[in-house]
């Protein structure tokens, strides 16, 4: 058993739904954090504290902590946090994504942004959330002397100083699954906002980043805002995320993905380009959907031959902004399809859906995976689909995803707004040989069996230790 852990995310490692005669059942809970964190319980001794989220949720939040079962059989105890509605549109709507989750992605537009007084959503909404859970992750704590706080993301910068003011021993770990951005980019929020978002983070004994190039820009932002630093320098350390090899292996050889993958192997074209995201502005699909129409314009004989299918997640759909880019990107492929298409031949096939067995049948068979983001903390997608992919496929990776500071030697790299560039990758992905694509491929899936999950996750204890005795 390992030594006890309270970890705090926004959304939790499980959803709930209740059936119509009143069943309740548990879903896996949706996103890269969680499928990266969930195997956490199976250390052992191991609280999550979570928003809840949704009507059912709000409804078991009421009835206190709960007892909960990890796949691999390990018990774990489950607190979700219930927020007034108004409060959480604010933190998750307004503050959390698009404010912060866009300035810290590149995406903030100077003409047009802050669309809003940010100062009232702030206080009343993510202030508020932060509060709500700080106060329960302190309760779990006075319950576990002697438990570390493991806190994650950008919904929760303010959790480690509510913690750290009323319990000045905790012993607190923070990993920011996002980039990191200079100290110019954090100047377009209120200065309160940036410099509470800095404290937070200064309050924590370790804070984990994906790569040395989030790290530094937090140590540049540190020091600007706030004259800080050195301190920022010792809390600090990268660590990528990695995966669960194992878990990966067993569901790639699932009935469930088995299944999908006859479905796609009874359809598959004789040249498979994925790539598999959520509708985020920061995935950068429309640009993908571009390039690959000016590689079907510049490329006539591949035209009935390649297929790019894309596994889009539909996300966070309350928000304005994530509403006109899934709209847009929807529109993006249905122009390819229109210009390039004929009968017998769709070469953009889109599925909007949420299936994760469809996704890893997809990681096996696809022969390019394109991956574009315009800034990413890491990209999990990169490493898993890789890991289990039998065709030898090659990735085309942006250079300013976080996984590109580990994989970019065996990738061909992109400027993820560079639609012409994109367009060329893929084209010299189609075209590579075989026994290049064999030994990229190796490379890759060699580094993420090394640096699994369960290496990570050490490590991020060792750096919380080795700053705590
Ligand atoms: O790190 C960003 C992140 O938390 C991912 O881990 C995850 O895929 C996504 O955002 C989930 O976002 P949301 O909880 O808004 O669906």
């Amino acid at each position: 058993m390992g030594e006890p852990l309270v970890v705090v995310s926004n959304r939790g490692p499980v959803g709930f739904r209740r059936a119509e005669d009143g069943t309740l059942s548990s879903v896996r809970g949706a996103g890269g954090l969680v499928t990266a964190l969930r195997p956490l319980v199976d250390r052992g001794d191991v609280t999550w504290v979570a928003s809840a989220m949704g009507d059912v949720e709000q409804e078991l939040a009421g009835e206190g902590p709960r007892e909960e079962i990890s796949a691999a059989g390990t018990p774990f105890r489950l607190r979700l946090v219930s927020h007034d509605p108004e409060t959480y549109r604010l933190f998750y709507g307004v503050v959390a994504n698009p404010a912060l989750w866009f300035v810290q992605h590149g995406l903030w537009e100077l003409k047009r942004d802050p669309a809003a007084d940010l100062t009232v959503p702030w206080r009343d909404g993510y202030a508020a959330a932060n509060r709500a859970l700080a106060d329960a992750a302190i309760a779990e704590l006075d319950l576990r002397p002697g438990a570390a706080l493991y806190v994650h993301d950008y919904h929760l910068y303010l959790v480690p100083s509510h913690v750290r003011s009323a319990r000045p021993e905790a012993r607190i770990a923070f990993f920011v699954h996002i980039p990191w951005v200079g100290p110019d980019d954090w100047a377009v929020l209120p200065s309160a906002i940036g410099r509470a978002v800095h404290e937070g983070l200064l309050a924590c004994d370790s804070v984990g980043f994906h790569t040395e190039r989030w790290r530094s820009a937090f140590v540049a932002a540190c020091d600007a805002l706030l004259g800080r630093g050195e301190d920022a320098e010792r809390v600090s350390h990268a660590n990528p995320i990695a995966v669960d090899t194992n878990e990966f292996d067993e569901l790639a050889a699932s009935e469930a993905v088995r299944a999908r993958r006859q479905e796609l192997a009874s359809e598959r074209p004789e040249i498979l380009v994925l790539r598999v995201d959520r509708t985020d502005p920061s995935k950068n699909a429309v640009r993908g959907f571009e390039a690959f129409g000016r590689l079907l314009e510049r490329h006539p004989e591949l035209q009935g031959r390649v297929v790019l299918l894309a596994l889009l997640d539909p996300s966070r759909q309350e928000i304005p902004e994530y509403v006109d880019y899934r709209t847009a990107t929807v529109a993006a492929a249905a122009s390819v399809n229109r210009t390039f298409g004929r009968p017998g031949w769709e070469p953009v096939r889109l599925e909007l859906r949420d299936d994760f067995p469809a996704s890893i049948a997809a990681y096996t068979e696809y022969d390019v995976l394109l991956i574009n983001p315009v800034m990413d903390g890491l990209n999990l997608v990169a490493k898993e689909a890789p890991l289990v992919n039998e065709r030898d496929g090659v990735l085309v990776l942006s250079r300013r995803a976080g996984a590109f500071a580990e994989l970019g030697e065996w990738a061909l790299g992109v400027d993820p707004l560079d639609v012409d560039e994109q367009a060329d990758a893929l084209a010299r992905a189609i075209a590579l040989p075989a026994e290049e694509r064999r030994v990229r491929l190796a490379a890759i899936q060699a580094r993420v069996r090394a640096h699994d999950l369960a290496a990570w996750a050490d490590r991020e204890l060792a750096e919380l230790d080795a700053r705590t005795r």
